[in-house]
């Protein structure tokens, strides 16, 4: 049996392919477009196995999708390509439109097809996995409850606006072409191999580099925080037992504002690996201008998919965000390979630092 998922060389999709891989030997086609985000040294531990095939090119190209879906008969597709970092959105919403929002629709129209003409047992085995995001449902008040599958879409970034209308169209090709799908909405990832534009992994590099920790505004913004292992786990459940058609939301139950997820950071950083001079990383907190639109929080009721699917997070943000931050102390080789090059630019363009 073989699955393809897109967007494998991403943060995500790379943890879910090793995690796959580590306990399963059912084949993984990875077709990624290798844009910043994607990087294949996230996977060089599968480097010379069989059961990982990488397909370089975009799920735009429905003649590339149509043929891969043709040669490979995979039995899933799970579709984590995308543009995925709002700060980019606000600079450039183009691209997001165009993979967000025009890939999918592509890549859904060749899985048409492609399942259109199945024989009847892999039909009722296909599955078409979208992985979505909590921010389509927009911003809570400080007392509202969690977001539950029912909220209203109120997307507020052009990143979010974007996913909110793949969900959308996901949805259109279940109802209208009967198509098997499921999508989950999860909050906040973190964990290795989370690229350093994102808050967690840019404050520990920044740290690490001697560099401002840049708070948006007053910091009180609130995220539900997951570990990326977790989401993995989710991912791999409601692909085995979600109902079709359903959503399911995907959340740690661990509401932080920004500036106590920094400050625990920087606690953990002067334990496992304290400033030459002895002062403390949190004096490299920066405030700085707050983000156009900046949503205020978000949480997840993930009440459903335990309910249903038995499916609960394994870390806490404790254990999880020390993990990270070890694992970002153990591979500063990564690190060094991925912030070269283009990585300079954005910071140019996001924080005003000379190149
Ligand atoms: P990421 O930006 O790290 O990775 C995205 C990957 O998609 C990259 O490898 C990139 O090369 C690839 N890609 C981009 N455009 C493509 C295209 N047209 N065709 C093929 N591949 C393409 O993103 P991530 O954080 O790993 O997020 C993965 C998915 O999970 C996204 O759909 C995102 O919306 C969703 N999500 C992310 C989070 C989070 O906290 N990071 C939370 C919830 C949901
Ligand atoms: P981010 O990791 O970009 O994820 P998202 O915007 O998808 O939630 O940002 C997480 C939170 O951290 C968000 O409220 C914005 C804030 N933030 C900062 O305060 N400073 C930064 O440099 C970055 C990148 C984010």
């Amino acid at each position: 049996m073989t699955i393809l998922v897109t967007g494998a060389a991403g943060f995500i999709g790379s943890n879910f392919v090793l995690d796959w891989l580590a306990q399963s030997d059912e084949t993984v086609i990875n077709l990624d477009d290798l844009t910043y985000a994607g990087n294949l040294e996230n996977l060089a531990s599968l480097d010379g196995d069989a059961r990982h095939i990488f397909i370089k090119g975009s799920i735009g190209d429905f003649d590339l999708v149509a043929k891969l879906l043709a040669e490979h008969q995979p039995r899933a597709v799970v579709n984590f390509a995308a543009e995925s970092h709002v700060d980019r959105s606000i600079h450039g919403p183009e691209d997001f439109i165009q993979t967000n929002i025009v890939g999918t629709f592509r890549l859904l129209e060749a899985v048409r097809a492609f399942y259109g003409q199945l024989e009847k047992t892999a039909k009722n085995q296909f599955r078409f996995l979208h992985v979505s995001t909590d921010e389509v449902y927009g911003s809570l008040a400080k007392d509202d409850p969690a977001f539950t599958e029912t909220h209203q879409y109120e997307p507020n970034s052009p990143y979010s606006a974007s996913k909110a209308a793949s969900d959308h169209l996901v949805r259109a090709y279940h109802h209208t072409y009967g198509l098997p799908v499921l999508t989950t909405n999860c909050s906040n990832n973190y964990g290795p191999y989370h690229f350093p534009e994102k808050l967690i992994p840019l404050v520990i590099h920044n740290a690490l580099a001697g560099k401002p920790l840049p708070i948006y505004g007053d910091g009180q913004q609130i995220r539900d925080w997951l570990y990326v292992k977790d989401h993995c786990s989710a991912i791999r459940r409601v692909l085995e037992a979600g109902r079709l058609g359903e959503t399911y939301n995907v959340g740690g139950w661990n509401e932080k504002p920004n500036l106590d997820v920094v400050h625990t950071l920087c606690a953990i950083l002067d334990e496992l690996s304290p400033r030459a001079d002895g002062k403390a990383y949190k004096e490299q907190i920066t405030y700085v201008t707050d983000r156009p639109g900046h949503d205020r929080r978000y949480a997840i009721d993930a009440t459903k998919i335990e309910r249903e699917l038995g499916w609960k997070p394994a870390e806490t943000f404790e254990t999880g965000i020390k993990k990270t931050v070890q694992w970002y102390l153990d591979n500063q080789g990564w690190v060094a390979n991925v912030t070269s090059g283009a990585y300079r630019e954005w910071l140019g363009k996001q924080y005003g630092e000379s190149k």
